[in-house]
């Protein structure tokens, strides 16, 4: 009887984060939420119970379990991905109570979530080509921290890894994230740093990158951004306010920028400090 109370409390705690962090604004696919808005489908403003899928109905009960639940989904492709994914414990990056191996974004404070895991996934994958040992990478919005170890993870001893966060305590935060993690050496060393600043505007003073990331929805794609691509580099970022792409684009060899749309996302938006905290 008590074993089933504490399961069903359980259950409710996720789920109800799940709901805050749905309700936020967050870092996911939209087809993973699956909401169905009973009384007022147009706008969506009313009460909207979520309809779960099941892979967020249960929570896996290791980082381990929730990679292979990415993998066996097909959202994880490769197995470098699955490998560092692995490597890098998402119950490390959480804020302590919030269920991590959820694949759901949850909030971390100030107005901002950890994205989903389908979208680490999703975005690591991308990433690929352009995270080989010995590149450069910039994590834009880089928050927990959680995938800029990920970068870091990938190109290694021989490689740079930049993360901007403009929130001051998430940064110090995801730096005490980094120093518990596989990728922990790497910090110390150098290979990858933590800035507070605003990521519209890159970080010049290691460009140019082989690959940048951008947690959190520009309206526009920041011309920054794009000089601080290496030729032959790629920058994937969410595009949009409420309807939201996720921009997948190319720097040729010759300096041409080329730009597909990914998928259809949800982020929190790209913006100065002060509307965040304020609520945007
Ligand atoms: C979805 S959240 C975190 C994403 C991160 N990949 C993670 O999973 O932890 C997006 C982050 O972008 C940050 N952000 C928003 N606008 C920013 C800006 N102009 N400069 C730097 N960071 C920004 C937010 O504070 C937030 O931490």
């Amino acid at each position: 009887m008590r074993k089933s109370l504490h399961i069903s409390s359980t259950a409710t705690f996720v789920f109800i984060i799940v709901i805050i962090s749905r309700t936020l604004c967050v870092c996911c696919h939209p087809h993973h939420l699956q909401i169905q808005t009973l009384n007022n489908p147009s706008t969506g403003n009313s009460f909207c119970p979520l309809r779960l899928p099941n892979h967020m109905q249960r929570m896996a009960s290791s980082n381990k379990a929730l990679v292979e639940y990415l993998w066996s989904s097909g959202v994880i492709g490769s197995t470098k991905v699955a490998e560092v994914m692995g490597a890098i414990d998402r119950a490390l990056f959480v804020p302590s109570g919030t269920p991590a191996y959820v694949d759901s974004p949850m909030p971390i404070g100030y107005n901002a979530t950890i994205s989903a895991p389908h979208m680490h996934a999703m975005c690591l994958d991308l990433l690929e080509k352009h995270l080989q040992p010995g590149m450069h990478a910039l994590d834009v919005g880089s928050g927990t921290g959680y995938l800029t170890a990920c970068f870091a993870a990938m190109v290694g001893p021989k490689g740079r890894v930049v993360g901007v966060e403009h929130i001051p305590e998430l940064a110090a935060q995801s730096i005490k994230n980094i120093e518990k993690s596989e990728v922990a050496p790497l910090l110390k060393e150098g290979v990858l740093s933590i800035h507070v600043g605003d990521g519209r505007l890159g970080y010049p003073d290691c460009a140019p990158y082989d690959a940048i990331h951008v947690g959190a929805a520009a309206p526009k794609i920041p011309q920054q951004l794009l000089d601080q691509l290496k030729p032959g580099g790629r920058l994937v970022i969410p595009v949009g306010n409420i309807a939201q792409d996720l921009k997948v684009v190319d720097k040729g060899l010759d300096g041409s920028i080329s730009v597909r749309r990914e998928t259809s996302v949800r982020y929190v938006p790209l913006t100065s400090r002060e509307a965040q905290l304020q609520g945007y």
